[in-house]
């Protein structure tokens, strides 16, 4: 999701952490420490760390919900301590773990809130709403008039997502935003979430303790260790092939390997022929990842896959061999 910086969407800004201290009164050490990291306008940084380690602390940093001991956020060129703490929080999208809607809204009036604190005329906010349900999928006619408890985990999570958008914000921060879903529901609500960012395009950071999901999201991730210091902030790929030190190496996990293939396509490497031989194998789109390519290779014992391109046509065959030395690259 990297981009040129000429191509930088207009109204994305960027977030420059700059040696920000956290220490709250009567603790032993900071929960934050010297934490230095620009997140380009336009991409998701994932904050990425085992329990303790600062994660929220940081995120909360960036709208003032906790406030800088030491060092400075500065957003788009700006010091977050030079704008109100109230104006900052309603310029930021921002999204919790349990998505935090309020209960006895509907969900168009949860979606509004920001829009109606602005004092949005009602037709716009009408029409902001309905535009955003749309876009995470839930349109107004069919969910605008339920109430929160009437929505799957997922779907309130994409409620969630709405009204953090709802004033169109150049920044939003997500707290585990995935962290209470189902394995198969976080999936797809990850892959929604990355296909919505690719159209809107705002600088997000997003708070994960699990690596997959770090590696899915992030365009760079920032691995904190305890006491909230830095101990690597990479692309997810050089992340998981030079990791900086054996604590970040352990937190990647000994499957780093299996990890950087499910960041490969079929459609990054260059397929073979698919001579006659190659009826009987199983076939993949080319979005597929090398990591699917690898499990359905293992399943159906085969050695070699059929790629498929777009409008069905045969594109070639892709080799376990050939896999490996992507991985291994
Ligand atoms: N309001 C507070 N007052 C005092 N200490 C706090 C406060 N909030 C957090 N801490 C401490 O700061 C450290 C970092 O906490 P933080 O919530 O940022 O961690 P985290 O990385 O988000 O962890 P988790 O993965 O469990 O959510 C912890 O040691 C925590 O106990
Ligand atoms: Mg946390």
């Amino acid at each position: 999701m990297s981009q040129d910086p000429s191509t930088a969407p207009v109204g994305a800004q960027e977030i420059v952490f700059d040696r920000v201290v956290k220490a709250y009164p009567g603790a032993a050490a900071p929960a934050v420490d010297d934490l230095s990291l620009t997140v380009p306008a336009g991409e998701i940084c994932v904050l990425l760390g085992p329990s303790g380690s600062g994660k929220t602390t940081a995120l909360m940093m960036v709208n003032r919900l906790a406030e800088p001991t030491g060092g400075d956020i500065r957003i788009g060129g700006r010091s977050v301590r030079d704008m109100d703490p109230i104006e900052l929080r309603r310029s930021i999208g921002y999204v919790i773990q349990s998505a935090g809607l309020f209960p006895h809204q509907t969900i168009a009036d949860n979606v509004a809130t920001v829009p109606r604190v602005l004092g949005w005329a009602k037709k716009r906010t009408r029409e902001r709403v309905a535009e955003l349900l749309d876009l995470v999928g839930l349109p107004v006619n069919e969910f605008g008039g339920r109430y929160p408890a009437q929505l799957s985990g997922g779907q309130r999570q994409r409620v969630g997502i709405a009204r953090a958008l709802a004033a169109d914000p150049p920044v939003m921060l997500m707290d585990e935003p995935f962290g209470a879903l189902d394995p198969i529901t976080r999936e797809h609500v990850q892959d929604e979430f990355l296909a919505l960012h690719d159209r809107i395009r705002k600088t997000v950071v997003f708070v994960s303790h699990d690596i997959d999901e770090a590696v899915k999201m992030g365009d760079r991730i920032a691995v904190l260790r305890e006491g909230g210091r830095l101990a690597q902030y990479d692309e997810p790929r050089t992340l998981l092939k030079e990791p900086a030190d054996a604590f970040v190496a352990r937190f990647v996990g000994a499957d780093r390997g299996l990890k950087r293939l499910s960041l490969l396509r079929l459609s990054d490497l260059e397929p073979a022929a698919a001579g006659e031989d190659s009826a009987g194998l199983p076939e993949l789109p080319a979005e597929a990842t090398l990591r699917a390519a690898l499990s359905l290779m293992v399943a159906q014992g085969t050695d070699r896959v059929r790629v498929r391109g777009a409008d069905d046509t045969r594109l070639g065959t892709v080799s376990l061999d050939a896999v490996r030395k992507a991985g291994a690259a």
